[in-house]
């Protein structure tokens, strides 16, 4: 049916795909497939770059690998032009399963009743308008993520802003025993197949035929970020940067933190500068990577690339991407692989490549409850759908916030809180077992609430709270 071979982007399933879509993503997961059987056969446990077995060469990045944020060119008049030639991409094929979520991480409503597509489309249309320029966003979707996205997406249709849609692919869970796909054929059940990461992004974007729209509307980088981080607004000074150095990607990079030790880093590889992930190195070499002294920074995952470069690695050496090994476990129990890629390790494809050492701000991530308690409190404000700091807010710092394990699921979150606590004057928050939030509440300097197991702590309407701490059933 020569209808049904029709290209529609608009649903999700692989029956919407046209059949030469669902054989070019067949070919890719091949590929990668046998990539990883090549790395396999070599006996290895699990799958290291070939940089990790000479951790010895493995070393920080040098001076002028991270380049300081302060050292970039000032911004002036002329330099608005270079917006133009800009599109903006949010990888958005992500679940958000370690919030217990189903659907798009980016369809959670997460300020003022506004979802993170919807920050991120105001922080835009706010760009365009201010700056009379033209960046469209481009949105990365996945069979789990493409209905969520359009919902949100269509009511912006008749607006100013560009939005562009491609679908990344979606390659069969494979078991790990017998290495046999769990699909048994192209359209068996969602369960069986997933998104393989964000490093998918070069693959989809080029055959979705997106990459050469973009070339063609006189585009010339691109800036990526995760969906969720609602710190990754547009940078001139960095886009100012890559244009005066011919920089072909720039990857942002932050100062780490105790909390950060697990993120990937920045390396350098006789001379040449990597992305490593916790996931590639060796157990015994495990604490080294962590070191905060030995690596001081982390990907943000905000890159910036320069499309042509791109369209070149995809059509001349290609690009190969480190791969990392998923291990899930089905809802039938059986252990499942998935083959995944991370699109920071694109950096050693390009040339002139390095990474800018960002202030913090440019990482705000939703990853927990607690993160998005944060985020929806009266510590930040917004401003054409960016985030600011309360300036109510003493010594510019946001308070530390750990809620247990009864907080971890997003439907658990929202039913434990009759609405947000106000936390302006909050240093440190614990909440640990079985409490639940009543209404206008107030928490100041250090809270720690903690229901032992059996008991409920239920904080009352109106209540204030400061420098508390409540245990088992509590009388106020
Ligand atoms: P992560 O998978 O690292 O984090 O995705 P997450 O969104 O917090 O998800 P969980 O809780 O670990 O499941 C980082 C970004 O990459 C996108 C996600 O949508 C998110 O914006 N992503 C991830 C993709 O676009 N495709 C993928 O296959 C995986």
């Amino acid at each position: 049916d020569p209808n049904a071979r029709k290209v529609i982007d608009l649903y999700p399933d692989y029956r919407a795909k046209s059949f030469k879509q669902f054989d070019l993503e067949m070919q890719s997961f091949f590929y990668l497939f046998t990539r990883y059987l090549a790395e396999r056969a070599k006996g290895q446990d699990i799958l290291l770059p070939a940089v990790c077995s000479e951790w010895d060469r493995i070393n920080p990045p040098a001076v002028e690998q991270i380049v300081a944020y302060d050292s970039l060119p000032e911004i002036t008049s002329n330099d608005v032009s270079l917006l133009n030639k800009l599109a903006v991409l949010k990888v958005n094929g992500g679940l958000g399963t370690s919030m217990g979520m189903t659907g798009a991480k980016s369809a959670l409503e997460v300020k003022n009743e506004m979802t993170f597509l919807d920050l991120t489309v105001r922080q835009i249309e706010h760009l365009n308008t201010e700056s009379r320029v033209d960046v469209p966003l481009v949105l990365m979707t996945s069979f789990n993520t493409h209905e969520d996205t359009l919902r949100i997406i269509k009511k912006y249709a008749n607006q100013q802003l560009r939005i562009i849609t491609f679908n990344q692919s979606r390659y069969p869970r494979i078991l790990k025993e017998s290495l046999l796909p769990c699909p048994q054929s192209a359209d068996d059940d969602k369960k069986h197949w997933y998104p393989p990461g964000h490093g998918d992004l070069f693959t989809a974007i080029s055959q979705s035929g997106v990459l050469d729209q973009l070339l063609a509307d006189g585009k010339e980088y691109l800036f990526v970020s995760n969906s969720d981080n609602l710190g990754a607004v547009v940078d001139h000074r960095i886009l100012k940067t890559m244009a005066e150095k011919h920089a072909e990607f720039i990857m942002e990079v932050t100062d780490k933190t105790k909390a950060d030790v697990k993120g990937g880093t920045l390396i350098n590889y006789d001379g040449q500068v990597r992305l490593l992930e916790i996931a590639q190195v060796p157990s015994d070499h495990v604490e080294d990577f962590k070191s905060v002294r030995k690596f001081k920074i982390f990907n943000t995952n905000n890159l910036w690339i320069n499309l042509k470069a791109l369209k070149r690695v995809m059509e001349t050496e290609g690009m190969d991407l480190d791969i990392i090994i998923n291990p899930k476990n089905t809802d039938d129990g059986q252990a499942v692989i998935q083959l995944e890629t991370a699109a920071g390790a694109a950096i050693q494809h390009f040339k002139n490549s390095f990474g800018v050492n960002v202030p913090r701000s440019r990482f705000l991530p939703v990853k927990s409850c607690s993160d998005l308690l944060l985020i929806k409190s009266d510590i930040y404000a917004l401003s054409h759908g960016q985030l600011i700091i309360n300036p109510n807010r003493l010594f510019g710092t946001t308070p530390v916030i750990k809620l247990g394990d009864h907080f971890k699921k997003i439907a658990n979150f929202q039913s434990r809180f009759k609405s947000i606590p106000t936390i302006i004057e909050l240093d440190h928050l614990t909440v640990s077992g079985n409490v639940y939030f009543g209404r206008n509440i107030t928490l100041r300097g250090t809270v720690i609430i903690v229901a032992n197991e059996g008991q409920r702590i239920d904080i009352p309407d109106g209540c204030v709270l400061e420098n508390k701490l409540l245990t088992g059933t509590i009388q106020l």
